[in-house]
């Protein structure tokens, strides 16, 4: 595996690697990895493409007061880790060789960055669009691929490529859970035992709400309103939000009709974890 901070020397690789006519992957992360990362790389293993993944903990897409600063890092057990896991090429820049200047230029994806964590989190989706087209520009992938428990992140990013008619093929994975159904997040590692056994009942509750739905119950009010029935209940997480929306676009949904996205952002002490479920009123399975 090669290993660079350098943008210049990332791009010389990659210009070598496209004259070879090999298709380029690209994995982006802020590091910290777990099986859900690994997930990612089994996808892009299958396309064949060099797989280039980047670590880098943005600075963009945090709020004053959130974890930038506390974020996990650990840039030689990722390097290890995604080194047997196949990954061709690491990328890790320091702040100042992506952002040598202060930054007065921006992407912003509008609409769906103004609900569920864009509502919670402002500025957040602007740091994330920001920070992946500048990915996207310096790497020139032909796929991109990211994790489905960023559901939010992943439309936003898909939609910036169609708008932007980037040649990109924007490969989404879906979310990779513990034994126990808590989702993979680098930030589990800040919960105390106690919160993580807490945690659970964020997949516990979307699990029955979509065996609500598979009921029969259509109201989009009600999934939400026993899902944090159930959170308020049974632990001491903090609702930011539990919302039901449509999966496709994010809008509003009041009787469910079409595939939606039921997604929640609770804190559990100082440790904020979003799950989400997408559900179909008739699956096929
Ligand atoms: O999902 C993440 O880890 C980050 O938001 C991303 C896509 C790497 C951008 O910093």
């Amino acid at each position: 595996m090669k290993r660079t901070s350098h943008i210049s020397e990332l791009r010389e690789i990659i210009a070598i690697e496209k004259s070879r006519g090999r298709r380029i992957a690209l994995i982006p992360t802020m590091g910290y990895l777990h099986r859900g990362h690994l997930a990612l790389v089994e996808q892009a293993k299958q396309r064949g493409a060099l797989i280039v993944l980047s670590i880098f903990v943005n600075p963009l897409q945090f709020g004053p007061n959130e974890d930038y600063t506390s974020y996990p890092r650990d840039l030689e057990k990722d390097a290890h880790l995604v080194e047997t896991a196949g990954v061709d090429v690491l990328f890790h820049p320091t702040s100042e060789e992506m952002y040598p200047l202060p930054m007065v230029t921006y992407v912003e994806v509008g609409q769906l960055d103004a609900v569920l964590c864009g509502a919670n989190r402002p500025g957040h989706f602007r740091g994330v669009a920001t920070v992946v087209s500048k990915l996207f520009h310096i790497v020139q992938p032909d796929l991109a691929f990211f994790g489905q428990k960023d559901y939010q992140q992943y439309l936003i990013i898909r939609r910036m490529v169609g708008d932007l008619n980037l040649p990109i093929e924007v490969c989404p994975v879906p979310i990779v859970r513990d034994f126990d159904g808590l989702a993979l997040s680098s930030r589990n590692v800040f919960l105390t035992s106690e919160q993580r056994q807490e945690a659970l009942i964020l997949s516990q509750s979307l699990n029955e709400a979509e065996k609500l739905l598979r009921a029969g119950e259509r109201s989009a009010r009600v999934l939400e309103t026993r899902i944090k029935e159930k959170i308020t209940n049974e632990s001491q997480g903090v609702i930011d939000y539990v919302e039901v929306r449509e999966a496709q676009n994010l809008s509003e949904v009041t009787r469910i009709e079409n595939p939606v996205l039921v997604a929640l952002a609770v804190r559990f002490g100082s440790t904020r974890l979003i799950d989400n479920k997408v559900m179909e009123v008739n699956p096929l399975v």
